[in-house]
Protein backbone atom coordinates (compact mmCIF):
# COMPACT_ATOMS: atom_id res chain seq x y z
CA UNK A 1 0.00 0.00 0.00
CA UNK A 2 1.36 3.60 -0.90
CA UNK A 3 1.10 6.80 1.03
CA UNK A 4 -2.33 8.53 0.93
CA UNK A 5 -1.92 11.85 -0.25
CA UNK A 6 -3.20 14.56 1.62
CA UNK A 7 -3.52 18.09 1.11
CA UNK A 8 -3.96 20.04 4.66
CA UNK A 9 -4.23 23.85 4.80
CA UNK A 10 -2.52 25.53 7.86
CA UNK A 11 -5.09 28.53 8.80
CA UNK A 12 -2.89 29.97 11.47
CA UNK A 13 -3.95 32.83 13.26
CA UNK A 14 -6.34 33.89 9.89
CA UNK A 15 -10.08 33.61 9.18
CA UNK A 16 -12.73 34.72 11.51
CA UNK A 17 -15.11 32.27 13.22
CA UNK A 18 -17.63 33.95 11.23
CA UNK A 19 -16.11 33.36 8.20
CA UNK A 20 -15.43 29.70 8.06
CA UNK A 21 -18.29 28.59 7.11
CA UNK A 22 -18.64 30.15 3.70
CA UNK A 23 -14.79 29.22 3.44
CA UNK A 24 -15.02 25.82 4.00
CA UNK A 25 -18.01 25.51 1.68
CA UNK A 26 -16.06 27.21 -0.97
CA UNK A 27 -13.37 24.49 -0.42
CA UNK A 28 -15.38 22.36 -0.34
CA UNK A 29 -17.21 23.09 -4.20
CA UNK A 30 -13.69 23.96 -5.58
CA UNK A 31 -12.27 20.61 -4.63
CA UNK A 32 -14.99 18.58 -5.54
CA UNK A 33 -13.06 15.86 -7.20
CA UNK A 34 -10.14 16.14 -5.59
CA UNK A 35 -8.04 12.78 -5.77
CA UNK A 36 -6.51 13.42 -2.69
CA UNK A 37 -7.65 14.18 1.08
CA UNK A 38 -8.31 17.49 1.67
CA UNK A 39 -8.14 18.87 5.27
CA UNK A 40 -8.50 22.66 6.34
CA UNK A 41 -7.13 23.11 9.85
CA UNK A 42 -8.30 26.28 11.29
CA UNK A 43 -7.75 28.25 15.07
CA UNK A 44 -9.84 26.65 17.89
CA UNK A 45 -12.39 29.30 17.35
CA UNK A 46 -13.39 28.23 13.67
CA UNK A 47 -14.05 24.71 14.61
CA UNK A 48 -16.90 24.08 15.22
CA UNK A 49 -18.17 26.12 11.68
CA UNK A 50 -15.77 24.15 10.07
CA UNK A 51 -17.34 20.84 10.88
CA UNK A 52 -20.34 21.97 10.48
CA UNK A 53 -19.54 23.45 6.54
CA UNK A 54 -17.34 20.14 6.31
CA UNK A 55 -20.19 17.62 6.73
CA UNK A 56 -21.47 15.98 4.00
CA UNK A 57 -18.54 16.88 2.06
CA UNK A 58 -15.37 15.30 1.62
CA UNK A 59 -13.11 18.24 3.29
CA UNK A 60 -11.85 17.04 6.63
CA UNK A 61 -11.13 19.61 9.72
CA UNK A 62 -7.99 19.58 11.78
CA UNK A 63 -6.98 21.49 14.93
CA UNK A 64 -3.16 23.44 14.67
CA UNK A 65 -3.11 22.14 18.72
CA UNK A 66 -3.96 20.20 21.53
CA UNK A 67 -2.90 19.37 25.19
CA UNK A 68 -1.56 16.08 25.97
CA UNK A 69 -3.11 15.72 29.61
CA UNK A 70 -6.87 14.44 29.19
CA UNK A 71 -8.30 17.19 31.16
CA UNK A 72 -7.87 19.41 34.54
CA UNK A 73 -6.08 22.76 35.02
CA UNK A 74 -4.79 23.99 32.18
CA UNK A 75 -6.19 27.48 31.70
CA UNK A 76 -6.61 28.40 28.00
CA UNK A 77 -6.07 24.76 26.54
CA UNK A 78 -7.99 22.18 24.47
CA UNK A 79 -7.63 18.43 24.83
CA UNK A 80 -8.19 15.54 22.41
CA UNK A 81 -11.48 14.87 23.65
CA UNK A 82 -12.88 18.06 23.01
CA UNK A 83 -11.72 18.09 19.51
CA UNK A 84 -13.23 14.92 18.66
CA UNK A 85 -16.12 15.91 20.04
CA UNK A 86 -16.55 18.67 17.87
CA UNK A 87 -16.04 16.22 14.74
CA UNK A 88 -12.52 17.02 14.23
CA UNK A 89 -10.24 14.72 12.42
CA UNK A 90 -6.83 15.97 11.79
CA UNK A 91 -4.33 17.58 14.43
CA UNK A 92 -1.10 19.49 13.85
CA UNK A 93 1.71 19.46 16.01
CA UNK A 94 5.16 20.91 16.18
CA UNK A 95 4.12 23.39 13.95
CA UNK A 96 7.75 25.19 14.15
CA UNK A 97 5.58 28.73 14.85
CA UNK A 98 4.32 26.91 18.18
CA UNK A 99 8.26 25.01 18.95
CA UNK A 100 9.33 28.93 18.55
CA UNK A 101 6.53 31.37 19.78
CA UNK A 102 5.11 28.38 22.12
CA UNK A 103 7.70 26.37 24.14
CA UNK A 104 7.05 23.15 21.74
CA UNK A 105 9.71 20.78 21.86
CA UNK A 106 9.97 17.54 20.61
CA UNK A 107 8.93 15.62 24.05
CA UNK A 108 5.88 17.59 23.89
CA UNK A 109 5.57 16.17 20.66
CA UNK A 110 5.77 13.17 20.96
CA UNK A 111 3.09 13.47 24.11
CA UNK A 112 0.78 15.21 22.04
CA UNK A 113 1.24 12.85 19.03
CA UNK A 114 0.15 9.86 21.77
CA UNK A 115 -2.77 11.35 22.98
CA UNK A 116 -3.78 12.13 19.38
CA UNK A 117 -3.16 8.73 18.13
CA UNK A 118 -4.80 7.14 21.46
CA UNK A 119 -8.23 9.72 21.14
CA UNK A 120 -8.36 8.30 17.54
CA UNK A 121 -7.26 12.25 16.22
CA UNK A 122 -4.45 11.68 13.38
CA UNK A 123 -1.39 13.82 13.97
CA UNK A 124 0.00 15.76 11.41
CA UNK A 125 3.75 15.94 12.63
CA UNK A 126 6.13 18.80 11.74
CA UNK A 127 9.97 18.97 11.38
CA UNK A 128 12.44 20.92 9.53
CA UNK A 129 15.15 22.86 10.14
CA UNK A 130 16.60 26.50 10.60
CA UNK A 131 18.49 28.32 7.69
CA UNK A 132 21.42 28.01 9.66
CA UNK A 133 21.15 24.57 10.69
CA UNK A 134 20.88 23.72 6.68
CA UNK A 135 24.06 26.00 5.91
CA UNK A 136 26.07 24.05 9.01
CA UNK A 137 24.80 21.09 7.23
CA UNK A 138 23.20 19.09 9.56
CA UNK A 139 19.40 19.00 8.41
CA UNK A 140 19.21 15.51 7.83
CA UNK A 141 20.71 15.00 11.67
CA UNK A 142 17.93 17.65 13.20
CA UNK A 143 15.08 15.68 11.20
CA UNK A 144 16.69 12.55 12.30
CA UNK A 145 16.51 13.62 16.04
CA UNK A 146 13.37 15.31 15.38
CA UNK A 147 11.64 12.19 13.65
CA UNK A 148 13.00 9.84 16.37
CA UNK A 149 11.51 11.52 19.39
CA UNK A 150 8.31 12.52 17.48
CA UNK A 151 7.55 8.28 16.62
CA UNK A 152 9.17 7.28 20.45
CA UNK A 153 6.75 4.49 22.03
CA UNK A 154 4.80 4.68 18.79
CA UNK A 155 3.75 1.35 17.52
CA UNK A 156 4.53 0.10 13.93
CA UNK A 157 0.28 -0.16 13.44
CA UNK A 158 -0.11 3.38 14.88
CA UNK A 159 3.12 5.19 13.26
CA UNK A 160 1.21 4.18 9.84
CA UNK A 161 -1.49 6.74 10.88
CA UNK A 162 0.75 9.60 11.66
CA UNK A 163 1.30 12.16 8.48
CA UNK A 164 4.77 13.97 8.81
CA UNK A 165 5.23 17.07 7.20
CA UNK A 166 8.60 18.59 6.61
CA UNK A 167 8.62 22.18 6.67
CA UNK A 168 12.08 24.16 6.67
CA UNK A 169 11.63 27.05 8.64
CA UNK A 170 13.37 29.15 5.94
CA UNK A 171 10.94 28.32 3.75
CA UNK A 172 7.57 29.03 5.58
CA UNK A 173 5.97 32.53 4.54
CA UNK A 174 9.10 34.00 3.02
CA UNK A 175 8.18 33.00 -0.46
CA UNK A 176 11.32 31.03 -0.58
CA UNK A 177 10.50 27.50 -1.48
CA UNK A 178 12.73 24.79 -1.29
CA UNK A 179 13.62 23.04 -5.13
CA UNK A 180 12.06 20.01 -5.12
CA UNK A 181 15.46 18.21 -4.77
CA UNK A 182 15.94 19.67 -1.91
CA UNK A 183 12.58 18.83 -0.30
CA UNK A 184 13.01 15.47 -1.97
CA UNK A 185 15.84 14.52 -0.52
CA UNK A 186 14.89 15.41 3.05
CA UNK A 187 11.49 13.72 2.93
CA UNK A 188 13.11 10.52 1.23
CA UNK A 189 15.51 10.66 3.94
CA UNK A 190 12.62 10.91 6.67
CA UNK A 191 11.11 7.74 4.84
CA UNK A 192 14.84 5.77 5.44
CA UNK A 193 14.09 6.48 8.82
CA UNK A 194 11.05 5.54 9.45
CA UNK A 195 12.01 2.20 7.36
CA UNK A 196 14.80 1.85 10.02
CA UNK A 197 12.52 2.86 12.85
CA UNK A 198 9.60 0.32 11.36
CA UNK A 199 9.78 -1.70 8.49
CA UNK A 200 9.97 -0.55 4.92
CA UNK A 201 6.49 -1.57 4.09
CA UNK A 202 5.31 0.61 7.37
CA UNK A 203 7.84 3.62 6.37
CA UNK A 204 5.65 3.50 2.76
CA UNK A 205 2.41 3.75 4.39
CA UNK A 206 3.35 6.95 6.14
CA UNK A 207 1.95 10.29 4.28
CA UNK A 208 4.96 12.62 4.09
CA UNK A 209 4.20 16.45 2.82
CA UNK A 210 6.33 19.09 1.80
CA UNK A 211 5.07 22.56 3.45
CA UNK A 212 6.84 26.01 3.34
CA UNK A 213 5.73 28.48 0.29
CA UNK A 214 4.04 25.34 -1.41
CA UNK A 215 1.38 27.32 -4.11
CA UNK A 216 -0.05 26.21 -7.16
CA UNK A 217 2.86 27.25 -9.52
CA UNK A 218 5.29 25.01 -7.35
CA UNK A 219 3.15 22.30 -6.17
CA UNK A 220 2.91 19.91 -8.90
CA UNK A 221 7.18 19.99 -9.42
CA UNK A 222 6.91 19.27 -5.65
CA UNK A 223 4.18 16.49 -5.29
CA UNK A 224 5.51 14.51 -8.02
CA UNK A 225 8.80 13.68 -6.09
CA UNK A 226 8.43 10.08 -5.42
CA UNK A 227 8.51 10.87 -1.04
CA UNK A 228 6.22 13.65 -1.19
CA UNK A 229 2.49 12.38 -0.34
CA UNK A 230 0.91 16.11 -0.48
CA UNK A 231 1.42 19.50 1.16
CA UNK A 232 0.61 21.51 4.70
CA UNK A 233 -0.56 25.02 2.68
CA UNK A 234 -0.22 28.08 4.68
CA UNK A 235 -0.66 32.03 2.93
CA UNK A 236 -2.46 29.56 -0.16
CA UNK A 237 -4.83 27.60 2.06
CA UNK A 238 -6.32 31.21 2.42
CA UNK A 239 -7.40 31.94 -0.59
CA UNK A 240 -10.03 28.65 -1.74
CA UNK A 241 -8.57 28.96 -6.06
CA UNK A 242 -5.07 28.52 -4.33
CA UNK A 243 -5.62 26.05 -2.82
CA UNK A 244 -8.03 23.80 -4.61
CA UNK A 245 -5.10 24.31 -7.21
CA UNK A 246 -2.64 22.88 -5.15
CA UNK A 247 -5.35 20.03 -4.38
CA UNK A 248 -5.19 19.97 -8.28
CA UNK A 249 -1.80 19.30 -8.58
CA UNK A 250 -2.07 16.58 -5.96
CA UNK A 251 -4.25 14.24 -8.47
P1 LIG B 1 3.37 28.83 4.14
O1 LIG B 1 3.20 28.08 5.54
O2 LIG B 1 2.71 27.97 3.09
O3 LIG B 1 2.66 30.14 4.31
O4 LIG B 1 4.82 28.98 3.90
C1 LIG B 1 3.30 26.69 5.63
C2 LIG B 1 3.14 26.25 7.07
O5 LIG B 1 3.71 26.92 7.94
O6 LIG B 1 2.47 25.26 7.36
Amino acid sequence: MMAKYIVAGNWKMNKLPSETYDFVKSVAAATENAGCEVVCCTPYVCLSKAVEAANGTHVKIGAENLHFEDKGAFTGEVSADMLKDLGVTYVIIGHSERRQYNAETDETVNLKAKKALEKGLIPIVCVGESLEQREAGITMDLISIQIKKAFAGISAEDAKKVVIAYEPIWAIGTGKTATSEQAEEVCGGIRKILAALYCEKCADEITIQYGGSMKPSNAKELMEKPNIDGGLIGGASLVTEDFAAIVKAAN
